[in-house]
């Protein structure tokens, strides 16, 4: 990594000169650009929620690592615990992880999303033993399991702060190995028994796999079966872990895909949540920020995906920590978050994408300081940052401005990285209102945040 940052810093220096000769070379597709004069309000850490990745022993993480990167969503229901669910009489002993993560998120003012079908025990461990709620027309087992649920849920005061997310996955059979119409009924069944039995808690889902989509028959059966009984879902909910390169694993496809879905099953438009989003390839320093970008953009909630499993799966928020004997420590992912979280204060600035989809940033207006992060998708090559709207900031239309650019390095998972490294002060020539410079993405994991004082 020292190399590449020697390397980078020498090439900004010699990029000044060349930014005009890059520009008329560089398309739309490789520019991702900002607009100081479109204020969008106050960032509240979009993508700061995680999946899992909270121990059930309270405080074993310590506090500052949850409040540095904006912790504010957590879902879990007991997944892969020892004990496992209801159907397999361990249900006591997962409400209590459950129990336990809930006061964590609590501790941090986090939402809780609720995996039900966790503490039912379908969580992709159920092998040929899993049972589906619903079969020939039978809820008895499953009512019980709810009458139980509901009566810890009011006991243990968590009826605030939480959502409940019936279903796990149903689109997926290691989910739901069962008619699809099954699903359907359990869903409109469980949800007239919460809202009866908990009036007020919010219900998530369908927490799909699968992305919305007037093509998708989960999605089109669904909306169809809540339409007809009024059952849709407080909040909505999918995953985003497919393929980087696939446009519809992508936010900028997906919020106007469910919006008009939505609109064309006669649907009110509520919050939208995605309860899992980044693949494990895209769990770096670089599509992180990309991601972080998406979310800020369409101010949909995130929670990081979780690629880890057996007792780790409660442990390392998800990905972002690791630890020497029982101290942890931030990875370089990491510190994309804590800067995110930490130093990106002030005020949100409108952002684009570049269009090929792979290079985006964030970017927020301080005191007296803009910082853009800046973040690629698994991709390499130059792409070009173009910030608009100088004179927003009380700035002339042309002139000179010293960038300061911060590397944020990747060592992988478990590796340790400090603090982003300052690669020092760059001074860039602009003119019409229009400040550009190229963004050099040499690997498809390191990324960078820029920064100007003005
Ligand atoms: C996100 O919120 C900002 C600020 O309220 C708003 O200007 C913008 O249009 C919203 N974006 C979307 C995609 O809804």
């Amino acid at each position: 990594m020292q190399l590449i940052s020697s390397f980078l810093y020498l090439a900004g220096f010699a990029a000044a000169a060349a930014v005009v000769d890059l520009e008329s070379r560089q398309s739309a597709s490789q520019i991702t650009t900002v607009d100081l004069a479109v204020n969008q309000g106050t960032p509240v850490r979009r993508a700061s929620g995680i999946l899992y990745g909270v121990p059930n022993t309270k405080n074993q993480i310590p506090s500052s690592f949850y409040t540095s990167m904006g912790f504010n969503y957590l879902s879990a229901g007991g997944a892969q615990f020892s004990a496992s669910g209801w159907i397999f009489g361990g249900y006591t002993a997962r409400f209590q992880d459950v129990l336990s993560n809930f006061q964590t998120a609590r501790q941090f003012n986090a939402q809780f999303i609720l995996k039900v079908s966790d503490l039912w025990g379908d969580d992709a461990t159920q092998g040929s033993g899993g049972v589906y709620p619903g079969a020939n027309g039978d809820f008895t087992q499953y009512d019980a399991f709810l009458t139980q649920l509901v009566k810890d849920l009011k006991a243990n005061g968590m009826t605030s702060n939480i959502k409940l997310l019936i279903w796990n996955e149903p689109d997926l059979t290691i989910f739901w190995n069962a008619p699809q119409a099954q699903y359907f009924s359990t869903w409109s069944h469980a949800v007239k028994f919460l809202r009866t039995n908990l009036p007020g808690v919010p219900i998530a889902g369908p927490a799909f796999a699968g992305a919305p989509s007037s093509s998708n028959s989960w999605w089109t059966g669904f909306l169809t079966r809540v339409k007809a009984d009024g059952t849709a879902p407080d909040v909505y909910t999918w995953h985003h872990e497919g393929s980087s390169t696939d446009p519809n694993n992508d936010l900028q496809t997906s919020q106007p895909a469910m919006v008009n879905l939505l609109n064309s099953f006669g649907l009110a438009i509520g919050e939208f949540v995605i309860d899992e989003y980044a693949n494990v390839a895209e769990q770096n320093p670089a599509s992180a920020a990309w991601w972080i970008a998406r979310f800020e953009r369409f101010n949909m909630s995130g929670l990081r995906g979780n690629w880890l499993s057996g007792a780790n799966l409660q442990d390392f928020l998800a990905g972002l920590l690791w630890k020497s004997g029982s101290t942890y420590f931030g990875n370089g992912e990491w510190q994309v978050y804590k800067y995110y979280a930490t130093s990106m204060t002030g005020h949100r600035v409108a952002s684009t994408g570049s269009t090929d989809r792979l290079m985006d940033n964030f970017a927020v207006v301080g005191t007296n300081i803009v910082r853009i992060l800046v973040g690629g998708r698994l991709v390499t090559g130059t792409y070009s940052l173009q910030i608009k709207s100088l004179s927003a900031l009380g700035l002339l239309a042309s002139g000179t401005i010293s960038v300061r650019t911060r590397q944020f390095s990747f060592s992988g998972t478990q590796g340790q990285v400090g603090d982003p490294t300052d690669l020092g002060l760059v001074s860039h020539a602009y003119s019409g209102n229009v400040l550009s410079f190229p963004i050099f993405q040499t690997d498809t994991v390191t990324t960078w945040a820029f920064e100007f004082n003005f």
